[in-house]
């Protein structure tokens, strides 16, 4: 696989008056071109926290304190701030939960989607053009009126598609979809997540999806990372993963799916909670909660090893020895 992102063993802390949170605590994975990549788990394991650790955005008092993250092959902890504000925008775009929160309320939308199409000196008449056939592209219904439109006269759907639309104007080669549909309802989550797919499709876009919700992700999803409290426990195809769950968390996560989609799609009805993870459990961090625990979960931590072909799994019960 020809990687177009690489995150090398990414460590990320956030140095609070409570003692260091090990948000991020070792983890690797690759996103190939065109490629859908899930980041899978229960709030506070660390999804948001890794992408914003590959725009360099992690906020105070956080810090990235160890690991590679290579985008066509360039190291970005190594980036100058300049370079990343290059990056940050045309080359990797982000799109959050709340859209209300990333557009600015006094602004017109088209005009807000202009501003960033004209930082490719293209003049403002061709920009607003443009707008106009990347509202028709995300499928917003009377682009041309709408886009004279304040956010808050729009629908939360056509907001997420306004956002959708700035995230692509600029043709990126890795969006990076934080919780892009949790916000919305669930027939306007549907449209999104087909718009999403249409967009990998026709722009040769490699999209880092981040999500509680095992439903989109079994939609959309070519491979899956499974993460818990700060760490990638299971890692395949969405065939593997599907199909052949190995992790305990991940059999958990799946079977509680028909529940939670009937219950706008979260994952809190898994018995127990996420560690806090200042003095996470030793061991295997899943072994309170496990039903399927050994002794050894509670004193060496698993290894991620490869099982089959692609499909990976950190847990005592396929072997992973100590890490
Ligand atoms: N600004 C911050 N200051 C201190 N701790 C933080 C900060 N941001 C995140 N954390 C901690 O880092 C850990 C990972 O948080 P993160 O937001 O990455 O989780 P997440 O998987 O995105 O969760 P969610 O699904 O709720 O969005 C959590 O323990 C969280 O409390
Ligand atoms: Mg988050």
């Amino acid at each position: 696989m020809k990687a177009l992102l690489s995150v090398k063993d990414l460590r990320v802390n956030f140095y609070t008056s409570a003692g260091i949170v090990k948000a991020v605590d070792g983890i690797s994975f690759e996103i190939a071109k065109k490629e859908i990549f899930a980041l899978v788990g229960e709030s506070g394991c660390g999804k948001s926290t890794t992408a914003l650790a590959i725009m360099r955005l992690v906020p105070y008092p956080g810090k990235i304190v160890g690991g590679k993250i290579l985008f066509k092959n360039k190291n970005l902890l190594e980036a100058t701030g300049e370079e990343m504000t290059q990056i940050r925008g045309k080359e990797i775009s982000m799109i959050f939960q709340n859209p209300l929160t990333s557009l600015n309320p006094v602004y017109r939308v088209g005009h807000q989607v202009a501003e960033a199409i004209v930082l490719d000196n293209i003049p403002k008449r061709k920009a607003w053009k443009k707008v106009i056939e990347l509202f028709k592209n995300v499928k917003i219904p009377d682009a041309e009126e709408r886009a004279y439109s304040y956010p808050h006269e729009l629908s939360g759907g056509m907001r997420q598609r306004v956002m959708i639309g700035m995230m692509i104007s600029r043709e990126p080669s890795l969006i990076i979809a934080d919780e892009p549909t949790t916000a919305l309802d669930v027939t306007i989550q549907a449209q999104i997540i087909k718009l999403l797919s249409e967009l990998r499709d026709t722009l040769e876009t490699s999209i880092l999806l981040i999500t509680h919700d095992f439903g989109v992700v079994a939609e959309l999803a070519d491979r899956i990372a499974v993460m818990y409290a700060g760490k990638i426990v299971e890692m395949g195809n969405v065939y593997q993963i599907f199909e052949n769950p190995l992790h305990p968390y991940t059999g958990m996560l799946i079977d509680a799916l028909p529940r939670i989609t009937k219950k706008e799609g979260r994952l809190e009805e898994i018995p127990g909670s996420v560690p806090n993870l200042i003095n996470p459990p030793s061991g295997c961090r899943f072994h309170p909660r496990c039903p399927l625990k050994k002794e050894v979960c509670s004193t060496e931590e698993p290894s991620l090893v490869e099982v089959e072909r692609g499909h990976f799994v950190a847990c005592h019960l396929y072997g992973g020895g100590k890490a």
